[in-house]
């Protein structure tokens, strides 16, 4: 494999665990406000991240490639507001987005088109990523402002559940 290719991909895995503990840290946030709804969702981020991350682990050592483990970041983010972890989920989606983009984009200036390949399920699961972390905003802007809308907001957000990555290597 490409040499710098592999070198995004290695960087990819510490990002995604970096997503998992920062979603983590909202889990925590929510959970010391009382809003178990709110840190479970989180919660089961935090889990789907830990797998994006073991999808490219995997990918590596299925091509053969040495990975490196890094150091995971502190999450730095401050909430203070409810709505405060919504934005930065957002944000911070936008931002994976744009590094998904640029390992694909140098994967295929190489022809590595296996990588293309595995990463084409990346780019779908962050237009996902996105659109999810979009309408918990809006959810949380039309019902979030009284204390029914919010017990009922964090009631639907207590359903989630885990389910296992569609992608399998
Ligand atoms: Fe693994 Fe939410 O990006």
């Amino acid at each position: 494999m490409d040499k710098n290719v592999s070198a995004l991909l290695n960087d990819q895995i510490n990002k995604e665990l970096y997503s998992a503990y920062l979603y983590l840290d909202m889990s925590n946030f929510y959970a010391s406000k009382g809003l178990d709804g709110f840190a479970n969702w989180y919660e089961i981020q935090a889990k789907e991240e830990q797998d994006h991350a073991m999808l490219i682990y995997q990918f590596l050592h299925n091509n053969s490639e040495t990975v490196t483990l890094e150091a995971i970041a502190k999450p730095d983010k401050v909430f203070e507001t409810l709505m405060d972890p919504l934005t930065a989920a957002l944000e911070h989606e936008q931002y994976v987005t744009s590094l998904i983009h640029n390992i694909y984009a140098a994967a295929q200036a190489v022809n590595d088109y296996r990588t293309v390949q595995f990463l084409d399920w990346f780019v779908k699961e962050q237009g996902e990523e996105e659109k999810n972390s979009s309408d918990l905003i809006t959810k949380m802007e039309l019902f979030g402002g009284d204390a029914k809308g919010l017990y009922m907001l964090n009631s639907e957000l207590g359903t989630r559940v885990y389910s296992a990555p569609s992608l399998v290597l």
